[in-house]
């Protein structure tokens, strides 16, 4: 198979196994070609590709740009702070304006669970999601299980563990698709005020205790408290949460083995993990930032190829 189940990248949920191994396949060539002294491929020339990122971004919107770039497409950068939605103008309006000026996908990030899946029934531009409210993180999740698979070989039978705020975490849903379709074991771990009540069809087990939690795994994602999206007390204290939930030396001193430790960024320092653990020789939290822009033009390229005959 050489070509994606998908004409939109709207979650993890609609690939199959079959499209991550092309994405992951395509990613390795696409790899190859960023450490080259010339980083640039002509697949996309023609292309026009808007991003549109309505919630802040660092990493994902400058590493879809820089996959977009590295692609020879032409693309448009849109702000929502800085555009005539604060001036009243509708969401499906602003994309239809943009859409006018001949773009052919969209790389969209809104606060709002469901928006690419709306925005992909009403246009016939390719969709990306990059990051819909809690819902999914797609790219994230692909560029997370890349990660894990370069660093330990294979994801199969692999314990993985996602610790933290994962009732705000579209990267916990995402990842836990990508995950399970490879075969992975994945166990959740956090106060039970921090875990979604559906959590238990998506087949898999919470654990409350961290150390023990730490015990079984093989690899650690770390998620970021999103405190911009709670609108009540999760915990009683951060103290509390970071003495419970926070990954420090002396916790991984009493494991008898290393572990790989992930974070999807952005860190908060002191709080998910310390910065001796986040600098660590067995973080690869860069090689996760790293491995982004190299998904993303797997992605990309993937979903144009099929568009657009490239
Ligand atoms: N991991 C991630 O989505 O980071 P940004 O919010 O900086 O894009």
């Amino acid at each position: 198979m050489d070509s994606l189940s998908v004409a939109n990248l709207i979650g993890v949920k609609n690939l199959n196994i079959n499209d991550i191994k092309l994405i992951f396949k395509t990613a390795d060539n696409f790899k190859e070609v960023i450490n080259r002294p010339i980083k640039k491929v002509p697949s996309l020339r023609d292309i026009t590709i808007a991003n549109l990122f309505f919630e802040n971004s660092t990493r994902t919107k400058l590493s879809f740009e820089l996959a977009e770039k590295r692609l020879s497409a032409d693309i448009i950068n849109f702000s929502a702070s800085q555009s005539s939605l604060k001036k009243g103008e509708s969401l499906i309006d602003t994309i239809n304006n943009i859409l006018s000026m001949k773009v052919d996908m969209i790389v969209i990030r809104h606060p709002n669970a469901g928006v690419p899946e709306f925005i992909s029934s009403k246009v016939d531009a390719t969709i990306i999601n990059a990051g819909d409210g809690a819902h999914e993180h797609p790219t994230q999740a692909l560029l997370d299980s890349y990660s894990i698979r370069e660093a330990l070989g294979e994801i199969r039978n692999k314990n993985i563990l996602i610790v933290g705020d994962i009732i705000h975490s579209r990267v916990a849903l995402s990842n836990i698709f990508a995950l399970k379709m490879q075969g992975a074991n994945v166990k959740l771990c956090g106060p039970n005020s921090l875990m979604p009540k559906y959590i238990n069809k998506l087949g898999v087990e919470v654990i409350n205790n961290f150390d023990d939690a730490l015990q079984w795994c093989d690899v650690v994602n770390m998620l970021r408290i999103q405190n911009e999206r709670m609108n009540k007390s999760f915990f009683p204290s951060l103290r509390e949460y970071v003495s419970l939930y926070g990954l420090n030396n002396e916790r991984l001193s009493k494991l008898d083995r290393d572990i790989i430790i992930m974070h999807p960024g952005p860190i908060n320092r002191g709080v998910e993990l310390t910065s001796e653990i986040a600098d660590s020789k067995n973080s690869i939290i860069l090689d996760q930032v790293e491995n982004g822009v190299a998904i993303r033009m797997a992605v990309i390229y993937l979903l144009a190829k099929q568009k657009f005959n490239r």
